[in-house]
């Protein structure tokens, strides 16, 4: 499955949508995450975080733009970073922070904002449109790559979660 749409009523559907993309998650996976403040990007995050067997505190990283986890996949220690953008300086900030350096490098990578880093980060396996709707939040969820393509096909989700 390339491409997946549905609307979720309330928390319990996103959260129900963060632990099925928890389960598929995969070294080097990036995950954008596209959507106006409130839309529930950092709720998503922890929701996969948590279902992923991470048992602590999710905050969200708005001042320190990233905060790093390790979850274990398929029985392995593997690197989760949490980025949110919405705070970046310049370019040139980003690249001497070194945030380059996780993109590619085998650590899930789950970035709020992305569009803050145009043309700094690759581009993702898995986009993830969130839109506030009535009480509830639309969701998209597009692959571009053979590995986001790979981990949607995976993706068994309920009609209405
Ligand atoms: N399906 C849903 N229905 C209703 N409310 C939801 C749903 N999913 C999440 N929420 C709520 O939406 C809010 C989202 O806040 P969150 O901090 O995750 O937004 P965000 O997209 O990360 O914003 P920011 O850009 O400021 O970081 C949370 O309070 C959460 O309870
Ligand atoms: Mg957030």
């Amino acid at each position: 499955m390339q491409h997946w749409k549905d609307f979720l009523k309330d928390e319990a559907g996103m959260q129900a949508l963060g632990a099925a993309l928890a389960r598929v998650l995969a070294p080097g996976l990036a995950i954008h995450l596209h959507g106006d403040l409130g839309a529930g990007k950092t709720f998503l995050t922890r929701a996969m975080l948590h279902a992923a067997g991470y048992q602590g505190r999710v905050k969200s990283p708005t001042y320190t733009l990233v905060e790093p986890y390790v979850v274990t996949l398929d029985g392995r220690p593997v690197e989760f970073m949490h980025f949110d953008l919405y705070r970046m300086g310049s370019a040139d900030e980003f690249i001497e922070a070194g945030f380059r350096d996780h993109f590619g490098a085998g650590k899930v990578c789950v970035v709020e904002w992305p569009e803050q880093a145009a043309g700094l980060i690759p581009p993702a396996d898995i986009d993830v449109f969130l839109t506030a709707e009535r009480q509830g939040r639309g969701v998209e969820l597009r692959a571009s790559t053979a590995l986001g393509v790979s981990c949607l096909e995976k993706l068994h989700l309920s009609p209405n979660l």
